[in-house]
């Protein structure tokens, strides 16, 4: 069994988010999408509606027989790999600059949890610049980020700012 968790923020769920998801489950026969409970930032979303958010959109998602599923933790994320019986972390790279910041996470955890792997896959060119803090900006300021988020996360976005 090859279970994987997919661990971030997802403060919301981006294009960029779901074209890892798409990519890395055709690795795994189960990967747990898992929302961090991260209390010193301002999230735009709570953990709960980020999680409802995910398992509303994945269903429509191709992930090739792997079974998904959206949990939230606080704490270590090598903690919550090894209490979920994982044996990888899933992380996606953008960009060079997304690489510092990977590689001391990945050996640090390795170091925590030295039976389980950080495998990196890179993101979709298309998808490159996407993140969820830009996602906001962009949209709190009247731009247009549709084909760069789902559907329903645009929705839930306009609703939270009252547009
Ligand atoms: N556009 C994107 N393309 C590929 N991977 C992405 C994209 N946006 C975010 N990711 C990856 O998704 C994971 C979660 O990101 P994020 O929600 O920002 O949480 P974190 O707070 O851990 O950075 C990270 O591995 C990040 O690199
Ligand atoms: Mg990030």
């Amino acid at each position: 069994m090859r279970r994987a968790i997919f661990p971030g923020s997802f403060d919301p769920l981006t294009n960029g988010h779901l074209d890892i998801i798409k990519r890395s489950a055709p690795l795994f026969d189960e990967m747990i999408v898992a929302v961090l409970n991260n209390a010193d930032k301002h999230p735009m979303f709570t953990v709960n509606e980020r999680c409802e958010m995910i398992r509303e959109v994945l269903p429509a998602v191709e992930t090739d027989g792997c079974s998904m599923r959206v949990e939230s933790f606080s704490g270590l994320t090598a903690d919550f790999a090894k209490r979920s019986g994982a044996n990888a972390i899933v992380r996606g790279i953008r960009a060079v600059s997304d690489y510092e910041y990977e590689l001391r996470m990945a050996l640090m955890n390795r170091r925590l949890e030295p039976g389980i792997e950080t495998v990196f896959l890179m993101a979709g060119e298309e998808y490159s610049y996407v993140s969820s803090t830009l996602m906001k900006q962009v949209f709190e300021l009247g731009g247009r980020v549709e084909g760069l988020i789902p559907e329903l996360v645009e929705t839930r976005m306009r609703q939270k700012l009252g547009k």
